[in-house]
């Protein structure tokens, strides 16, 4: 049975994590699946963007699933990191954008998957926070390198110190999301996100998500080689003209992904 729930809106895909009773922890399962739905969406071209959700109100995403964790061996566990960070970084360099819509926690690898995606936006319930210090651990799903990449080393350093919830205003002004819904709307406004995105020119969205992604390591002179990499191939594609002309003709621009 799986533990994921796809649903098409058109070019958007909503993909729920199903384990309501467990509130939505990661299992190696559920994260191998992850994997094939991304795989599945990066080749298809009718996918331009994907909300992440967990099913029922109070979890996104409770982390590592800690009761398939106590029967693992240490090599399991070190198995298991290898196939949370190749997960997430797939995600991370998938072409559709991937939203996280927080309809309630997201601890621990919960907080790392969204972290792993391009936007965050979450419910005025949701509360966000990397616990592992307090079990023993550190965060091993890349939480040690995206959260201070995305709020900064000091605050993340905080954050992941203490192991301390964010409530969403906080996440807000941080930015460590992106935006706050309606209470119970997360989806919903996720989604109208997604699909605002999703009006642009697929190829243009996905080599600029590259080389934001790509480039934030890199030195000043390697990160503008890199984008002007990732702008090249735009200038052979039907799309960059449509827009030119789109813009002449004073009407909005129709992109078909070529
Ligand atoms: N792994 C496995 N099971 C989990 C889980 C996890 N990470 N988080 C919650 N569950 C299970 C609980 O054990 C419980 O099952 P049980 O009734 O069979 O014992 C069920 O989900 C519901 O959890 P409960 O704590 O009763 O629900 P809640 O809504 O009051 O609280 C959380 C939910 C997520 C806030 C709380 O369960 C929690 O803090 N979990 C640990 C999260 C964490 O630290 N994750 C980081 C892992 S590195």
């Amino acid at each position: 049975m799986s533990d994921w729930r796809i649903d098409s809106r058109g070019v958007v895909e909503v993909w729920t994590i199903d384990r309501e009773p467990r509130r939505n922890a990661l299992t190696r399962a559920l994260v191998e699946e992850l994997e094939r739905h991304v795989a599945r969406v990066d080749a298809a071209c009718n996918v331009r963007a994907v909300v992440l959700t967990g099913a029922g109100e109070k979890a996104f995403c409770a982390g590592a699933d800690l009761k398939e964790r106590e029967g693992m061996s240490r090599d399991d566990v070190r198995a298991w990191l290898v196939l949370l960070h190749r997960a997430f970084r797939s995600l991370e360099r998938a072409a559709p954008v991937f939203l996280a819509a927080l309809n309630g926690v997201a601890f621990g690898g919960g907080l790392e998957l969204a972290l792993a995606c391009d936007l965050r936006v979450a419910d005025p319930g949701a509360a966000m926070a990397l616990t592992e210090v307090k079990l023993g651990i550190i965060p091993g799903g890349g939480g040690t390198q995206r959260l201070p990449r995305t709020i900064g080393a000091a605050r993340a350093k905080e954050l992941i110190l203490t192991g301390r919830r964010v409530l969403a205003a906080e996440a807000l002004a941080t930015g460590l999301c992106n935006r706050i819904s309606a209470p119970g709307h997360v989806v919903a406004e996720t989604v109208e996100l997604a699909q605002e995105i999703a009006q642009n020119a697929p190829l243009a969205v996905a080599q600029a998500k590259a080389a934001i992604v790509e480039g934030q390591e890199l030195s000043w002179e390697a990160a503008a080689a890199l984008e002007r990499e990732k702008y090249d191939p735009l200038l052979d594609t039907q799309d960059r003209l449509e827009g030119l002309q789109a813009f002449r003709e004073k009407r909005p621009p129709v992109y078909r992904g070529e």
